[in-house]
């Protein structure tokens, strides 16, 4: 596996790959890798020639100064984790090279930013968000890119940012990796603590009573939710926002009659978690 910092240096390597015929995949990240970073490496992995892993922590897409402060970073380990994923590049630009002086434009996808993780962390999260993985797809021009169905608010943007913007790329989202107890996997779950540790595992356990709830028979959006928030409640977990919303534009539903998206996000101690889960009931297509 290669290093390279510079957007001259990485187009250099795709360019080559590209003449040999290769797929080139694409995993964004902020670093700090763990296991779900992986399987989105594994994934590229087997669907493409040529591998690269962008590793930037992108200040645009911090609300708040405190949370980026405190990021966990480690480029050493990260890039010991990608060479061992059989990554071929890992691109880990400089701010500078990312944001090079003068730099004064923003992508933004209205909408379905605007619920969820919109609400609460500000639309300028999003647009953070978009702009660099707008900037990153032109750097390395792949054929795909991979993201986890974690951040499912975020892998419905670039997805419309894609279609929107006639990038020629295709956006594969992977499922969520967790771990043993339940708990997905997140670069932030380093900032938890022995008791917060613990009392994460309650987010998942609440999504899990919602999927059950729903699989029993209940279609009342409000009661299947409040099954889960039983979960939180006994962690002394007040969730940011616990909802139940359209798979497609994010909107809250009332009734779960189709494929719904369960998301929920709540602060422990230092960290901020996020995870989510696709239910469908019995008997709906879709
Ligand atoms: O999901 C992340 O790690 C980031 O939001 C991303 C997509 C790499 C953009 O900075």
């Amino acid at each position: 596996m290669i290093l390279v910092r510079t957007v001259a240096a990485v187009r250099d390597v795709v360019r080559s790959a590209r003449a040999e015929g290769r797929r080139v995949g694409l995993v964004p990240t902020m670093g700090a890798f763990h296991r779900g970073h992986v399987s989105l490496m594994s994934r590229a992995r087997e669907e493409c020639g040529f591998v690269v892993v962008s590793l930037f922590v992108n200040p645009a897409q911090f609300n708040e100064a405190a949370d980026l402060a405190r990021y966990p970073r480690d480029e050493g380990g990260d890039a010991a984790l990608a060479g061992n994923a059989g990554v071929d590049v890992l691109f880990a630009p400089d701010a500078s090279e990312v944001y090079p002086a003068g730099f004064a434009t923003t992508v933004e996808v209205t909408g379905i930013t605007e619920p969820l993780e919109g609400a609460v962390r500000g639309t300028a999260h999003f647009r953070g968000v978009a702009t660099v993985v707008a900037k990153l797809f032109n750097m390395v021009q792949p054929d795909a890119a991979y993201f986890g169905q974690k951040d499912a608010q975020q892998a419905l943007m670039i997805r419309r940012m894609a279609k929107d913007l006639d990038f020629p790329i295709e956006v594969v989202v992977c499922p969520t990796v967790r771990e043993d107890d339940g708990l997905a996997m997140s670069s932030r779950n380093a900032l938890l603590d022995a008791d917060s540790r613990r009392r994460a595992t309650a987010l998942s356990r609440a999504l899990r009573a919602v999927e059950r709830t729903v699989a029993a028979g209940e279609r009342e959006a409000a009661s299947a939710l409040a099954s889960g928030r039983a979960e939180l409640a006994a962690e002394g977990i007040e969730a940011e926002y616990f909802a139940a919303v359209s798979v497609d534009t994010l909107q809250p539903v009332d009734r779960i009659e189709s494929e719904t998206l369960i998301a929920l996000a709540a602060r422990l101690g230092a960290a901020r978690l996020i995870d989510n889960v696709i239910v469908r009931p019995p008997g709906a297509t879709r």
